[in-house]
């Protein structure tokens, strides 16, 4: 496995396993799988409501702690949310049966952002979260809170795949210390991505999958991916990426296929946004 070097000093994998729509009842035996295969990098969130099962795919796996590279997610919080956000923290530790996080990230830019990052840089100050960072942020929200706060996030977690590749935005980040990391790195199978004829056609010339040239170029990019897997065959196919590498020519196909907009949610759209900054967690 290969591993990039956060802005604080944490190492983190390039490659890792997501489990966001894997009901409660299958993560256990995904995630342990998952870790069977050889996956390091686990990402949920307490808005997936698994949690618990992924703690006890960890317990049962026997890997050490320092081997794996744990992130969850906190959910939008009312403001004054230090408190909540501290409480949040502790349920989503308790659930994953740990003592520490490598990542926790903030789901979403709603609610009290501002309570949020303060208490989770409190939290990353004490070492109980290795490294914080942040999900969905677009360019304002992030250079926003990087200019008015301490600590700059490790992480945005922003949908990136073939269709939306964000090599602008992935520049701004780099420029700011910050990693960029790919949710939905498939599209989730949308615009038909896995019979994309481009990618098809470069996944034979490379003697791999369209799977496999997706994450090749995703981390060949430097953009941390975590594709998802209920199938064991999948995750072996999916971890394979480090054998081979796609050519500048091949790679500058792939950038043809850019639409620069989003296959899932704007997050400048009043409705999205609504429906987002007022969800709350039964927690
Ligand atoms: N921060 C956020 O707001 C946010 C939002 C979305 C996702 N995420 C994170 O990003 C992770 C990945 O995104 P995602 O789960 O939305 O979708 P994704 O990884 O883009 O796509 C998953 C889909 O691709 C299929 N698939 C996986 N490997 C395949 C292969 N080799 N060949 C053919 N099909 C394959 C899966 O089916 P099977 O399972 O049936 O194999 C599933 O339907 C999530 O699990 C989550 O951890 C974060």
């Amino acid at each position: 496995m290969q591993f990039v070097t956060l802005n604080n000093g944490v190492e983190m994998p390039l490659l890792g396993f997501g489990v966001y729509q894997i009901p409660a009842e299958e993560t256990e035996r995904a995630v342990s799988e998952a870790l069977a295969t050889g996956y390091r990098l686990l990402d949920t969130a307490a808005a997936y409501g698994n949690e618990e099962a992924v703690g006890r795919a960890i317990k049962s796996s026997g890997i050490a702690r320092e081997d794996l590279f744990v992130t969850t997610k906190l959910w939008v919080q009312d403001a004054p949310a230090e408190e909540n956000t501290r409480r949040a923290f502790e349920t989503s530790l308790n659930k994953l049966g740990l003592d520490h996080l490598d990542l926790y990230l903030m789901h979403q830019p709603f609610g009290d952002v501002y309570g949020q990052w303060r208490a989770m840089e409190s939290l990353n100050r004490a070492g109980a979260a290795k490294a914080i960072g942040v999900a969905n942020f677009y360019p304002d929200r992030l250079i926003d809170l990087i200019v008015n706060n301490e600590i700059v996030p490790a992480v945005n977690q922003v949908e990136t795949h073939p269709f939306f590749q964000r090599a602008d935005y992935q520049d701004l980040m780099r420029e700011h210390g910050v990693r960029i990391q790919s949710w939905g790195g498939f599209a989730e199978g949308r615009n038909d991505l896995f019979a994309n004829p481009l990618l098809a056609e470069i996944g034979k010339e490379c003697g791999k999958s369209v799977a496999q040239v997706v994450l090749r170029w995703l981390t060949q990019r430097g953009v941390v991916a975590i594709p998802k897997s209920v199938r064991a065959a999948r995750m072996a196919e999916n971890i394979d990426v480090f054998d081979f590498r796609l050519s500048d020519e091949q790679m500058a196909r792939i950038a043809t296929l850019d639409t620069g907009s989003s296959l899932f949610f704007d997050h400048h759209d009043p409705e999205i946004v609504t429906w987002l900054a007022k969800r709350r967690l039964d927690t």
